[in-house]
């Protein structure tokens, strides 16, 4: 029999007090609920029991329950989290737990949010760009060649890092112009793949992240790599190297030169 809708309660449960944003684009408020919880149950088990329980129509996005598939996140008090991996372990037994969405994001419905602004920001990174020279199945790395680059092919797109970060949080503004750290770290991740040819190709990705996907408004407060479920170095890995070769990329007095000459011509 399911916990939480009849029968024996086990003796470790306990009742927790979540407060629960509800409503949509037009609208809503924080919603009070008592809420069994059991031993070794995570937020979004909690959810759940909501929507079972008392509140059958309280909107959640969730896929694998398994912090794969980056489609759980949410803000559990004030913090960018992913439901399913946060346990309710780490509060107290008399917390208030509150649940809202996520806060850069226009709200669908309750807990679920239009995350297609980053879709667009994907959108806009040039893809990898493959060498003239090699066929399919011709394409040989060495392991010490994408090293570096493979911690950020950990990302789940579960977005809390684009969420945190203060450029577009709190300022719409700011959005058109600012591909955000998740963006950010895949075109520092491009830059560093041995094979990519973009430069051979008329691309220079350092500079067109400086000019065309704001690295620029960046101020490498970390707050991306404090919410990366992952625990990918976001800030030190890839955000701050590419700015570092985007400056050597503009202060180099060769390409100044080459810039000049251009210019002249
Ligand atoms: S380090 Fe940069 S990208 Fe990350 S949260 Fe701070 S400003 Fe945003
Ligand atoms: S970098 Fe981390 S926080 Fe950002 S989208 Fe990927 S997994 Fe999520
Ligand atoms: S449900 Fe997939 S990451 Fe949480």
């Amino acid at each position: 029999m399911e916990s939480g809708t009849s029968g024996e309660r086990p003796s470790t449960s306990y009742d927790a007090h979540f407060r629960v944003w509800r409503g949509d684009a037009e609208g809503g408020g924080l919603e009070d609920f008592t809420v069994e919880v059991n031993e070794g149950e995570v937020v979004l088990d909690i959810i759940h029991r909501l929507q079972a329980t008392q509140a059958g129509d309280l909107a959640v996005r969730w896929n694998c329950k398994a912090g794969k598939c980056g489609s759980c996140s949410a803000e559990i008090n004030g913090r960018p989290r992913l439901l399913c991996m946060t346990r309710m372990s780490v509060f107290e037994r008399t917390d208030v737990i509150t649940v809202t969405p996520l806060r850069a994001f226009p709200v669908v419905r309750d807990l679920v949010t239009d995350v297609s602004f980053n879709y667009e920001k994907a959108r806009e990174v040039p893809s990898f760009a493959a060498p003239a020279e090699l066929g399919p199945g011709e394409y040989r790395m060495q392991q010490e060649d994408v090293g570096r680059s493979q911690e950020f092919r950990k990302c789940i797109e579960c977005f809390l890092c684009q969420d945190t970060c203060h450029v577009v949080r709190d300022h719409e503004e700011n959005k058109a112009a600012f591909a955000g750290p998740r963006f950010l770290m895949r075109i520092a991740e491009l830059d560093m793949h041995p094979l990519d040819a973009a430069e051979e190709q008329g691309l220079d990705r350092k500079t067109t992240a400086q000019d065309e996907h704001g690295l620029g408004y960046c101020n490498i407060t970390k707050c991306c790599t404090e919410v990366c479920p992952e625990g990918i170095k976001i800030t030190d890995n890839a955000l701050i190297p590419l700015k570092e070769r985007a400056a050597d990329r503009k202060y180099d007095p060769l390409v100044w030169l080459g810039n000049k000459i251009r210019r002249r011509e």
